[in-house]
C-alpha cells in the first residue's frame, strides 16, 4: 500500500486540481483574509496563538510581488484590528527576493516597517537552497538598519544550518527550526530521516546553549518529546520557546502540547495561489494518496 501511495504522490501533478483541493482544504485556512482571522479565533480559544502566511511564491513579475504586498499588508491590519494574537509568516520570493533583492527587500521592509509601527513581528520563512544565503543576509540587513521585530527559519537537513545560526547569533536572533520541506541535493542536505531528526536535535541544543528563542516547529513526536525533556532539564521557563505547528496537522498533539503547559503556534495559511503549498503538505502525508484514487475514481 506504502509503495502503491508514493506511486501516485509522485504523480500529482496528474491529479485534477478539484480532487487535490478536496484533500488540500484541512490544511488551509481558506482563500480570504476572513477565513484566517476566523480560524485563528478558533486556536486562540484552544490556547493556540498562530502566524499568518499569504499563498503565494516564485514570483516572476514584479506587479505579482506588489500585488503580494498589499494583500500581505491587510493582514498587519487584520491582527491589529482584530487584536489577533498572531504574526506574519513571509516568503521572500513572494515578495520579489528572487526577481532582484533590493526589490525584494524594499517590499518586505514596508511590511516590517508597518509591523513595527502595530507592535507586530514578521518571520522570513525559508526556502530552498538558492535563497537561503539570500535571506539571511536579509534578516541582517533589517536588523542593522535597527528592525528588532524580523526573525528566520532554520532548516535541520541543511549541512551549514549549525554554522548559519552561529553566524546571526550575535543578533539574538528568534528562530523557527523545522526539518525543511524542498528537495535538495545530498551534499546541501541530509537525506536520511534519523540523520535529519539528530541534526535537527543537535540544532535545538545549540539554540538553547546560545539563549536563543526558538520556534520548535515540527509534528515529530520523538522531537517534541526531546524539546520538552531538553525545557524541563535547562529549567526554562515558557517565555523562552514555543512549539510551532501546520494548521491541520496533529490538532490532538497540539492540544496535548499546551495541556503540558507550553505555548503553541499555528501556521495558518490563506490565498487563493494554494496548490505549491497544498502539494507539498500532500507529499509529507503519503496516506492522503489513497483517498485521492479513491475520489478520482468516485468522479468518474
Ligand atoms: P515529519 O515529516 O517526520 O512528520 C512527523 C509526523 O507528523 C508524521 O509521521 C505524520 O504523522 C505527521 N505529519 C507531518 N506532516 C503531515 C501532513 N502534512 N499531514 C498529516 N500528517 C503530517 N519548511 C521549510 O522548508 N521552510 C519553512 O519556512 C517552514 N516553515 C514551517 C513552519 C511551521 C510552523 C511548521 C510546523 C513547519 C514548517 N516547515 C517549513 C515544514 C517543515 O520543514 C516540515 O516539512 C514539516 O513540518 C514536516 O516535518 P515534521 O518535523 O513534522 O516531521
Amino acid at each position: 500500500m506504502k509503495a502503491f501511495n508514493n506511486l501516485i504522490i509522485k504523480t500529482l501533478p496528474m491529479v485534477p486540481k478539484p480532487i487535490v483541493h478536496i484533500f488540500a482544504k484541512k490544511y488551509i485556512a481558506g482563500p480570504f483574509l476572513e477565513d484566517a482571522v476566523r480560524n485563528t479565533k478558533e486556536l486562540e480559544a484552544e490556547g493556540s496563538m498562530t502566524t499568518i502566511d499569504v499563498l503565494g511564491e516564485f514570483v516572476t513579475k514584479r506587479e505579482q510581488a506588489l500585488h503580494e504586498k498589499e494583500e500581505v499588508s491587510r493582514v498587519l491590519d487584520a491582527i491589529k484590528d482584530h487584536n489577533l494574537p498572531s504574526y506574519l509568516s513571509v516568503k521572500p520570493t513572494s515578495l520579489g527576493m528572487g526577481i532582484d533583492f533590493d526589490f525584494g527587500y524594499d517590499n518586505i521592509k514596508e511590511l516590517v516597517d508597518k509591523a513595527k509601527k502595530y507592535g507586530l513581528f514578521v518571520r522570513l520563512d525559508m526556502e530552498n537552497s538558492p535563497y537561503t544565503t539570500m535571506t539571511l543576509d536579509m534578516f541582517r540587513r533589517f536588523r542593522e538598519e535597527g528592525y528588532e521585530n524580523v526573525g528566520i527559519v532554520i532548516q535541520a537537513y541543511m549541512r551549514r544550518s549549525e554554522e548559519d545560526i552561529k553566524s546571526v547569533a550575535e543578533y539574538k536572533p528568534n528562530i523557527r527550526l523545522c526539518k525543511g520541506i524542498y528537495k535538495e541535493e545530498i551534499d546541501i542536505a541530509y537525506q536520511d530521516y534519523e540523520e535529519v531528526r539528530a541534526n535537527y536535535r543537535r540544532l535545538l541544543k545549540l539554540i538553547f546553549d546560545l539563549d536563543l528563542y526558538p520556534g520548535i516547529a515540527t509534528h515529530d513526536d520523538a522531537l517534541i518529546e526531546f524539546a520538552q525533556e531538553e525545557i524541563k532539564s535547562r529549567g526554562l521557563s515558557k517565555d523562552k520557546y514555543e512549539f510551532q505547528m501546520l494548521l491541520g496537522v496533529k490538532d490532538n498533539k497540539r492540544r496535548e502540547i499546551i495541556a503540558n503547559g507550553h505555548r503553541t503556534r499555528v501556521y495558518v495559511p490563506y490565498g487563493e495561489d494554494w496548490y505549491g503549498y497544498s502539494t507539498r503538505r500532500l507529499k509529507e502525508n503519503p496516506d492522503m494518496a489513497g483517498h485521492i484514487v479513491k475520489a478520482i475514481f468516485k468522479m468518474n
